[in-house]
């Protein structure tokens, strides 16, 4: 996992191929199916394109479009190991309904029906990396089907400067305001995936409970649940809050941020402020990953988790198929 880390970088010089490119119908509307670490990227573009017209499904089936919706669009089937059931679902009904269909994958399943019914499909580099440390082989085979120029060009100057190694000691940080705590990650909601790519690190990396939630809409319900008394202090008692903080962003979020952390250490609840630093909503996404990543490597360490594996989710996905 840390040399995953190390790699990050490399990962975002990654030249995606379209094979059966002849195939691809372009359109300006993409759904991405995707499950789990599979959609990450798609949740990244969505905050880095805010105007990109994508939508995100993460079920069996198609999301529930307008004809016209499905006419028009793209259907992106994005699973790393292509063996993800709820993913192959979804192609066979994009198929039944005559959608304009891709596949983005290491191998597996969706590689061998992309190639069985001529779709377009990239094949991602197949590492031995987990699918949640892919996110930037993901990000670049996205943006290949997508068009986006201009962030691919972003990318390209942002992953020449992103040192992973730099954020190791940030990482180290957190993991030690973290150890025996349960996280709760909060963030504006415009970095919401931030904050939930943070949580599933800790949650698969360092396999530990943890939660995410964005401000404002936390402000009227979730923060309520910390307003503690003396009875109720033992059911928080072992919860710690990283906040997300843009100092640059000019929006009322940053102030509900700083207002909510003196409310909640004033009710003796942890919160250490991370910055998230960058020129760009992408630069800022991918610095605050590395963090992220050596600060649930290093709390897996803490605990002594081989933060790798995810054995839970192996044995589940046998069960359920
Ligand atoms: C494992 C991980 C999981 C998988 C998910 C879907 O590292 O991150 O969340 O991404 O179970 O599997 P794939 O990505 O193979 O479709």
């Amino acid at each position: 996992m840390k040399t995953a880390i190390l790699n990050f970088s490399k990962q975002l010089a990654y030249q995606p191929v379209i094979e059966q490119k002849k195939n691809l119908n372009k359109k300006k509307q993409f759904i991405v199916l995707g499950m789990g670490g599979s959609h990450l990227a798609a949740d990244l573009l969505q905050e880095v394109a805010p105007n990109l017209p994508l939508t995100i499904h993460s079920d069996y089936g198609l999301p529930a479009v307008s004809t016209t919706t499905l006419r028009d669009s793209l259907i992106i089937a994005s699973s790393y190991s292509g063996n993800t059931e709820e993913v192959i679902d979804g192609f066979h009904e994009a198929r039944k309904k005559k959608a304009a269909l891709a596949v983005i994958a290491v191998g597996g399943k969706l590689i061998e029906l992309a190639k069985k019914h001529r779709v377009p499909y990239i094949e991602l580099p197949n590492t031995g990396i987990q699918p949640r440390s892919a996110l930037g082989f993901s990000l670049v085979a996205l943006l290949a089907f997508t068009g986006q120029t201009a962030i691919q060009k972003e990318l390209k100057i942002v992953s020449q400067k992103l040192k992973p190694a730099a954020f190791k000691l940030a990482g180290k940080k957190v993991a030690r305001f973290l150890q025996n705590r349960i996280p709760v990650i909060y963030t504006a909601e415009q970095y919401k995936s931030i904050a939930y790519n943070w949580k599933i690190k800790l949650n698969e990396n360092t396999k530990i409970p943890a939660f995410y939630n964005c401000v404002p809409e936390l402000n009227h319900n979730e923060m309520n649940g910390f307003d503690i008394v003396e009875s109720t202090r033992h059911l928080s008692s072992s919860m710690s809050f990283v906040f997300l903080v843009d100092r640059t962003d000019l929006s009322k979020n940053k102030k509900r941020l700083q207002i909510l952390k003196t409310l909640y250490e004033a009710r003796g609840l942890p919160v250490l402020q991370v910055e998230l630093n960058g020129k760009s909503v992408l630069e800022k996404a991918l610095r605050s990953l590395l963090v992220a990543d050596w600060a649930s490597v290093y709390l897996a360490d803490y605990y002594g988790i081989d933060p790798e594996p995810v054995p839970l989710v192996e044995e589940f996905k046998r069960l359920v198929g």
